[in-house]
């Protein structure tokens, strides 16, 4: 069968939309509010994009969004694919890819993750400084590292671009939301981890737990895009609170702080512009 390219998936978008944005934002629980505050030009179900996943988590609707937030043009994936849910790699970084090939320069990844560091309570905002990729699989992984044009070996000594984390700081004091940063570790799951697993993964030097995001920041840099990232801590990771983990406790501190989010992604915008694209980062 012959793969499907994000070349013509993002033929696909440019016909069906006239909107050349620059910023994209991929929406993680906690952050699914932010649709509610566009002025929306287009929605466009990825059941119409080839190549596109379908998305099984609730709370996101599994569409692009493309408007404008604070006046900015923008495209918003709302709901993404997860390793978890089986696919492979290829499949879950595949948008990210069709959307460096629409035109995206910058890239806002947002997630749910467990806090791991100790001074972290449920509703904070985190700006992630860095990661660790402890999923056990590289995006990149690969006979032609996911596109015979680009690099294989990416640099990652700077994944989360300092300028686009600036931004998000400023968008966190305009919203007077206190937002902390640190390092986010990525796994599998779906299984929340042990408490062994999180008192290892605070030793390794994490602040926060979850199970996307990295993949596709590695895309995106082998894409050549700028990427941030912002994390709603949901929950204490396992072992650090006095209750088991629910997906129930996720999606009840997402929706509790999602006015929050949706404010910071608002700022976030409002403070945006774009910049020369530094181009891909070609072989
Ligand atoms: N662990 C992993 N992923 C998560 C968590 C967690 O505690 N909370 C939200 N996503």
């Amino acid at each position: 069968m012959k793969p499907i390219s994000p070349t013509a998936a993002a033929v696909q978008l440019r016909q069906l939309s006239r909107s050349r944005p620059t910023l994209a934002l991929v929406l993680g629980s906690g952050f699914h509010h932010a649709p509610a505050r566009m002025a929306i030009e287009r929605r466009i179900p990825y059941a119409k994009l080839s190549g596109f996943p379908p998305v099984g988590v609730s709370g996101h609707t599994g569409e692009l969004i493309l408007g404008r937030l604070s006046g900015t043009s923008v495209i918003v994936m709302s709901g993404r694919a997860h390793f978890y849910e089986g696919h492979p790699m290829e499949r879950v970084t595949f948008a990210i890819r069709a959307l460096a090939e629409f035109g995206i320069q910058d890239l806002l990844l947002t997630n749910a993750a467990g806090g791991v560091n100790r001074n972290f309570r449920p509703g904070d905002f985190m700006v992630l400084s860095d990661h660790i990729n402890f999923m056990g699989v590289n995006p990149l992984r690969g006979s032609d590292a996911g596109s015979p044009l680009l690099q294989r070996f990416v640099d990652l000594t700077q994944v989360y671009d300092p300028k686009l984390s600036a931004l998000l700081h400023r968008a966190g004091r305009a919203a007077r939301v206190k937002l902390r940063r640190g390092v986010y570790l990525a796994v599998s799951g779906p299984t929340y981890e042990t408490p062994a697993e999180v008192r290892a993964y605070a030793r390794l030097g994490a602040d926060a737990v979850g199970m996307s995001t990295v993949s596709e920041a590695i895309v995106a840099r082998q894409c050549g895009l700028r990427v941030a990232a912002l994390s709603c801590i949901t929950n204490l990771a396992a072992g650090l609170g006095s209750s088991p983990l629910s997906h129930a406790e996720v999606l009840a501190t997402a929706g509790r702080v999602k006015a929050v989010g949706a404010n910071l992604l608002e700022n976030f915008s409002k403070l945006y512009s774009p910049t020369r694209p530094e181009g891909k980062i070609t072989k």
